[in-house]
């Protein structure tokens, strides 16, 4: 037998048409959400994620600022540009792509987007407020990841969550999402003892550590769900292909429900940040 599918990418055209339909209703008061994306430099990733955020936002009917920045921008060069979108009334969401090239201060630039735009929800207020349970805007990736558990398993309270990977920007606020929802959570990473174990135990396995493959299914736990966040780039029988953290054909045998890599996660997070841009908006409108 094999696990089911969690289809992200419905599951995001779900997310993306509530929005849009939301902006419908705001644009009859003259009101249009606005996200502004700031690119420092020529990463390519970075540079096919820039414009699929530009395309998604303008098809949910918001506007889209995108400022495109050479690598040698200097820090108070990007901080003027982060005042000047803090200060402009048509901007309700800020997202500065990381990562920024090596001579910029990423904290100092996060940490100066003013709050109520932090659509990423990166900034050290934010990550405080989600920590201490209360309102806050929370990391698209992770919240992504929340929504789909949600949908796939309902109330989530005491069930034993394992994500593996402690990053800023998956890791600890995943934890703290599922502590919110009341399950048991555990944060493994590449110095855990005995990582398989620690894996065994999860009902809720959620592998943020962006190295292929290295979850296998004798890891999973039978009928698990399985939340695959890694997007990793490997040359296999001569073509390049993307694969996630987990080994997937493996783990789906034993999972109760999986996510694909591509296709899983990875379509949530922008759905996720339009969402965030409309929250964002609303709040500031009032
Ligand atoms: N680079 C990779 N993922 C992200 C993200 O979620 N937000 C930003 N700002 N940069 C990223």
């Amino acid at each position: 037998m094999s696990g089911a599918l969690i289809d992200g990418k419905a599951f995001s055209a779900d997310v993306r048409a509530r929005v849009a339909d939301h902006v419908v209703k705001l644009k009859e008061q003259g009101i249009t959400p606005g996200l502004a994306v700031v690119l420092v430099g020529e990463d390519p990733a970075s540079e096919v994620y820039v414009r699929n955020k530009g395309i998604q936002t303008r098809e949910a009917g918001m506007n889209s600022y995108e400022h495109k920045l050479p690598a040698d921008t200097t820090q108070d060069a990007l901080m003027a540009l982060v005042a000047q979108l803090n200060a402009d009334p048509a901007v309700h969401g800020i997202l500065v792509q990381l990562p920024l090239p090596d001579h910029l201060d990423s904290e100092a630039v996060l940490n100066a987007i003013e709050p109520a735009k932090d659509v990423d929800g990166f900034h050290i207020l934010n990550v405080g407020l989600l920590a201490t349970g209360q309102k806050s805007m929370v990391a698209c990736t992770p919240l992504g990841c929340l929504m789909m558990l949600r949908d796939r398993l309902g109330d989530l309270s005491g069930l034993n969550a394992v994500i593996v990977g402690r990053s800023n920007i998956v890791g600890k606020p995943m934890a703290q999402l599922l502590l919110r929802d009341s399950c048991t959570v555990t944060i493994a990473h590449s110095r855990t003892r005995d990582l398989g174990e620690v894996c065994r135990r999860a009902d809720i396995l959620v592998a943020a550590v962006g190295r292929p493959r290295i979850i296998p299914g004798d890891w999973i736990k039978p009928g698990a769900t399985v939340i695959d966040v890694g997007i990793n780039r490997i040359e296999e029988d001569g073509k390049t292909r993307l694969v996630g953290d987990v080994d997937f054909d493996s783990a789906r045998e034993v999972a109760g429900a999986i996510t694909p890599v591509p296709g899983g996660v990875g379509p949530m997070t922008i759905a996720c940040l339009l969402a965030n841009t409309l929250t964002a908006c609303c709040r500031a409108v009032g």
